[in-house]
């Protein structure tokens, strides 16, 4: 066991992560029923081919294909006369374009720029870890920071970050903010440190909104709910989404996302371990999803909004999530209402456009076991709703937005809190 554990440990060590090289990045478009169905058969019958954007009848899919499954893909189509476009084969670079910087050239920048982690680029666990830990430093009367209850398969500790007014005597209303919950999805944890950074600056200024935000309610971020994966998409394998549980030789991970108990294990989840979609063991299998259920189950009494941090399709999800049909909350009507006012924000700002709408509607796929689902069933009535942040649904570049967006994209998403916060009825 030792020897095996220390021969992981160099093989981490010196491993270099995967490439990209010959990856086929795919477009393709169904006429009819029988097209979207084919797809959806392969999706399930392959889980190494990645669907970044599911197909629907008169749509485009887009699909990451490895080499080794390359000529199969398109053997699949052709016959059937399914049209499709290679739109990269040169994912590599995308990735590329995307990389962490240098130590020094992130210092740098840091540096210049007076913030406590560098906003214009990516970074790993540990540096995020040690940007929350100068902000608790700074304003040590409106953060606190503590540990989640459980560790992660790896060893890694999950950090809440609770933001409060100076003047926070009695229990206020509470916000959840979960995101990093998928590893890849990069630009959900630096939208939330910029906005840490940027509401707590705000409020020490005597800024009217961000007052109003952290006056009013208790603000809980997890930055990154599921650190594990993160630093593996550093590490490793920039594409990998789930947590890193050990399963077996052949496969391991678990998509925390479908892991929460809420009509666990029916739509939009596999069983079979290979998949990036695959729902676990059983609901809260997982200590990252535990974490967050033992962190809602503590407000409880106070929580009125669940926000779950994805990206990308710059989309605004609402419940139900988990159904193909459209089915909605009881409160729906007043979900509707504040998501159609953060939505103006998120396009006022900047001109990006949003939509919002359930995940069947938008991103054509519906999902059980989906961490705000879950939120809204433990307490009715919440503000419960995923973010899906930038690039568009039809960017290639997908999961690797380029870093000169970051403040952009947190800029829009900040001015949807602050109108989440005004707007809400509580
Ligand atoms: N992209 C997210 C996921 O696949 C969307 C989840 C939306 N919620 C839902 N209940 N389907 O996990
Ligand atoms: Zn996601």
């Amino acid at each position: 066991r030792v020897i095996f554990a220390l021969f992981g440990m160099l093989a981490l060590t010196w491993a270099e992560p995967l490439r990209f090289d010959g990856y086929q990045l795919f477009s393709v478009l169904t006429k009819g029923y029988e097209d979207t169905r084919f797809l959806y058969d392969l999706s399930e019958n392959y889980p190494d081919l990645d669907f970044w954007r599911y197909p629907r009848t008169n749509q485009n899919a887009t699909i990451l294909v490895p080499p080794g499954l390359v000529d199969i893909f398109k053997a699949g189509l052709e016959p059937r006369g399914i049209s499709y476009q290679v739109v990269s084969t040169d994912v590599q670079k995308i990735v590329d374009a995307g990389a962490p910087l240098a130590p020094e050239e992130e210092a740098n920048r840091k540096r210049q720029a007076g913030t406590f982690i560098d906003h214009t680029s990516y970074h790993t666990y540990n540096r995020i870890i040690e940007a929350i830990n100068l902000t608790k430093i700074a304003y040590p009367d409106n953060v606190q920071l503590s540990n989640l209850n459980y560790i992660t398969h790896e060893g890694r500790v999950v950090t809440l970050v609770k933001l409060s007014g100076s003047t926070s005597a009695t229990k206020k209303p509470a916000i959840i903010v979960e995101s990093g919950i998928h590893a890849r999805e990069w630009i959900t944890p630096a939208a939330n440190l910029w906005v840490i950074e940027k509401v707590l600056e705000d409020y020490k200024a005597g800024n009217a909104e961000a007052r109003a935000m952290l006056d009013k309610y208790d603000w809980y971020f997890v930055p990154v709910a599921n650190p594990d994966g993160y630093d593996y998409t550093h590490s490793t394998n920039r594409m990998w989404r789930k947590n890193r549980r050990y399963i077996s030789t052949r496969c391991s991970g678990v998509d925390l996302n479908r892991n929460f108990d809420v009509v666990w294990g029916t739509t939009g989840i596999s069983r079979t371990c290979t998949s990036d979609i695959y729902c676990g063991e059983a609901p809260f299998s997982e200590p990252e999803t535990a974490n967050m259920r033992d962190l809602f189950n503590s407000l409880i009494d106070t929580a009125v909004a669940y926000l779950s941090v994805h990206s990308f399709s710059q989309y605004l999800l609402v419940p139900w999530g988990y159904t193909e049909y459209v089915s909605r909350p009881a409160n729906a009507d007043e979900l509707d209402r504040v998501t159609t006012k953060m939505l103006q924000s998120l396009i006022s700002t900047h001109g990006t456009n949003y939509y919002h709408g359930t995940a069947w509607q938008l991103l054509n796929y519906a999902a059980s076991g989906a961490a705000e689902d879950w939120a809204l069933t433990r307490k009715p009535g919440i503000y419960a709703m995923c973010y899906e942040l930038r690039p568009r649904y039809d960017d290639p570049r997908a999961f690797i937005l380029p870093p000169s967006e970051i403040i952009g994209t947190a800029q829009e998403y900040y001015a949807s809190l602050k109108t989440m916060a005004a707007e809400m009825r509580v």
